[in-house]
């Protein structure tokens, strides 16, 4: 079976966060199950310049306000297709946001190019190549099962939320612009509250909707967690599914990790020693075997980092120490950036996008906190159970369907893996924290837990599984 995959990110060609590390790692692990994945991306200068000369397999004269091609070639391991546009993709920084920090004035019509695109593809635009299935991902590949739906014929599609807080809301003037028959904006199409939201049209329009756990499937038809498109999910219930993400275990792998100090695995623990001297010398914390925790993630308030920046001063004062990789929000920032000057050797911080020392403190520091309000997967606690670094997670959407609390109960049971809160507020993080000291201070009893997380089944083989099937279902029920 061939599959369309329609994203804005994939690992290693361009990533801003876990959408890439989930569509990077996708084909691989669909590949033993007779899927053959290709990857249609924006021909960003990254993705450009990984693809090299590539093979130009379709020209416009003009799309969306210039000329364009779409350019195919294996780029880093990865079959893509490239939408190659300059006037909308060729642009330094970052992929969806201006050098003023704010979003590019034309991604309306940037994603609007890319999923016609692909609905251009899935109806055979490419000589040789008609894919059986569409599968796209979040709001920048939302209009893809629009365009198939409004423009005829086509493949069955399936839209991943990986985010329902990024909808891809634009005013209803730009609706002309999109080349789509006035039905479309309509309530059982795009149109929302007035204005044109690709995300609520893809949640219309998809023959089938998955996000990426059971928990955070169930967490969006309720309105506390659905952000204003739960309606419509409820009445699409009977096609909405959660499907757990995976992660790439050769990427993330201890024992063979060009990043890390020191390599280890689950009967070597204590050579993880080294790897924390690594991060204390490279967050400037003072040595010692006391519990070192660290976060590594975007400074937001879904991620709850505004939360974790006021109990700073508690945390150092527990005599715990941090070492936090991140970058965000200004005011969250400087809030995390002032406790860090207060805490010398106790709160060390690292601004920006790191990949390898991502890395390192996963394999170095004893805990990774993630206090988010909401998750719909989350893959850093992932990493954190393949590498030994005990997750402290809320207890919402994917986060609370793969740790497992280490209560009496699964303790006794030994099978623990880490520590949930709830509700996200300072006086309970700090209740967590607490609960983690007091076991890492008996050293058996953490170890166990190590070692059970990082037993735990981790690898996409059993979701890759379940989105073969998916397609399956919905190809066979096209043909019948
Ligand atoms: P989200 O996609 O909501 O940001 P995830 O947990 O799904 O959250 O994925 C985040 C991904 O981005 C992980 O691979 C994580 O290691 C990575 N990441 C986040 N912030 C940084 C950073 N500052 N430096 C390096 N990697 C980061
Ligand atoms: C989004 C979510 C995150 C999820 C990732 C990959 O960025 O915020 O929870 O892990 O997508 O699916």
């Amino acid at each position: 079976m061939k599959v369309l995959a329609v994203a804005s990110e994939a690992y290693p060609l361009v990533k801003t966060g876990g959408l890439a590390d989930v569509v990077g790692a996708l084909p691989r692990a669909l590949k033993p199950f007779g899927i053959e994945v290709r990857t249609l991306l924006p021909g960003y200068p990254a993705v450009m310049a990984a693809l090299g000369e590539g093979k130009a397999v379709h020209r416009y004269a003009d799309l969306f306000g210039g000329p364009a091609r779409l350019v195919a070639g294996n780029a880093k391991g990865l079959e893509v297709i490239a939408l190659d546009a300059p006037q909308l993709f060729a642009r330094p920084g970052n992929i969806y946001l201006g050098p003023d920090g704010k979003d590019w004035g034309d991604n309306a019509q940037r994603y609007a190019a890319f999923a016609l695109a692909a609905a251009g593809i899935a109806r055979g635009l490419i000589k040789g190549y008609t894919p059986d299935l569409v599968h796209a991902h979040d709001w920048q590949g939302a209009l893809v099962p629009v365009y198939l739906k409004f423009g005829g014929h086509g493949p069955p599609s399936v839209l991943t939320v990986h985010n329902i807080a990024f909808q891809g809301l634009f005013p209803a003037t730009i609706f002309p612009a999109l080349h789509l028959p006035k039905e479309a904006f309509a309530i059982d199409g795009l149109e929302y509250y007035g204005s044109v939201s690709y995300l609520k049209g893809g949640l219309q329009t998809a023959h089938a909707i998955t996000t990426v756990s059971p928990g955070y499937a169930q967490e969006i038809c309720n309105s506390d967690f659905g952000m204003g498109l739960d309606g419509v999910l409820r009445s699409r219930r009977g096609v909405v599914s959660g499907i757990v993400n995976g992660i790439d275990t050769e990427v993330w792998n201890p024992a063979a990790d060009p990043d890390i100090a020191q390599t280890y695995d689950a009967n070597t623990l204590d050579r993880r020693a080294i790897n924390k001297r690594a991060v204390e010398q490279r967050f400037g914390l003072e040595p010692g075997d006391g519990i070192l925790h660290c976060v590594v993630s975007r400074l937001t308030g879904q991620k709850g980092m505004d939360i974790l920046s006021g109990s700073l001063d508690w945390l150092a004062d527990s005599g715990a120490r941090l070492a936090l990789l991140g970058s965000g929000d200004a005011a969250i920032e400087a809030g995390i950036h002032a406790a860090a000057a207060r805490h010398k050797g106790r709160i060390g911080v690292a601004t920006g996008y790191d990949e390898a020392l991502s890395h390192l403190l996963q394999a170095g520091a004893d805990s990774i906190l993630i206090p988010s309000r909401f998750e719909p997967c989350g893959l850093t606690q992932l990493y954190g159970l393949r590498y030994g670094c005990v997750p402290i997670v809320a207890r919402t959407g994917g986060l609370a369907d793969t740790i497992i609390d280490a209560n009496d109960a699964a303790l006794a049971a030994g099978v623990a893996t880490g520590f949930q809160f709830l509700p996200v507020d300072g006086p309970t993080l700090e209740s967590a924290l607490s609960r983690a000291a007091d076991i890492y201070a008996d050293r058996d009893t953490w170890r166990a837990m190590q070692r059970q997380g990082m037993k735990a089944e981790l690898s996409w083989t059993r979701s890759a599984g379940a989105y073969a099937r998916l397609y399956r279902r919905l190809v066979k029920r096209e043909q019948t």
